[in-house]
C-alpha cells in the first residue's frame, strides 16, 4: 500500500514495531517516545535525550549509568536480567526489584505503553 505521493503507508504490523515507551523522571516529568523494536532502552534514551541516562560504556554492561526501574509487569515482557547485569547492579544507587540496566533491555513489539522510571540517583550523580 502506498500514499498519494508514492511513499509507503505504514501497515499495522509496522506501526506495532514502534511501541511507545514513556520515561519518567523522579520529579514526575514524563517523555513518551516511539522506539523501534530491537533497540535497547538505553539506545532510545540517548536518541531522544532522556535525562539521567548517560550510558558511559555505550551499552557494554560496564558502567551502570543507564540504571532504570521497570515494574514487574513489564519485566516479564522484556525478560529477566542476565548474570552480568545482576552483578553490575551492585554498583548502582537506588537499586530495588525493579532495577535494570537500560542497555540490556531490548524493546519488543509487546512493549507498547511500557513505563521506564529513571531513579533519582541517576540525576544526583550527574549520570
Ligand atoms: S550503558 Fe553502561 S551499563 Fe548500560
Amino acid at each position: 500500500m502506498s500514499t498519494a505521493d508514492g511513499g509507503a503507508r505504514p501497515s499495522a504490523a509496522i506501526a506495532h514495531r514502534l511501541p511507545n515507551i514513556t520515561y519518567v523522571q523522579a520529579d514526575g516529568a514524563a517523555q513518551s517516545v516511539a522506539v523501534r523494536a530491537g533497540m535497547s532502552l538505553m539506545e532510545a534514551a540517548l536518541r531522544y535525550d532522556v535525562p539521567g541516562i548517560e550510558a558511559k560504556c555505550r551499552g557494554n554492561c560496564a558502567c551502570v549509568t543507564c540504571h532504570v526501574h521497570i515494574d514487574a509487569a513489564w519485566q516479564s515482557i522484556v525478560g529477566a536480567p542476565g548474570a552480568m547485569e545482576v552483578s553490575m547492579l551492585d554498583f548502582a544507587e537506588d537499586v530495588d526489584a525493579r532495577s535494570r540496566l537500560a542497555c540490556q533491555v531490548r524493546v519488543n513489539e509487546a512493549c507498547e505503553g511500557m513505563v521506564v522510571d529513571v531513579p533519582q540517583a541517576q540525576r544526583i550523580l550527574g549520570f
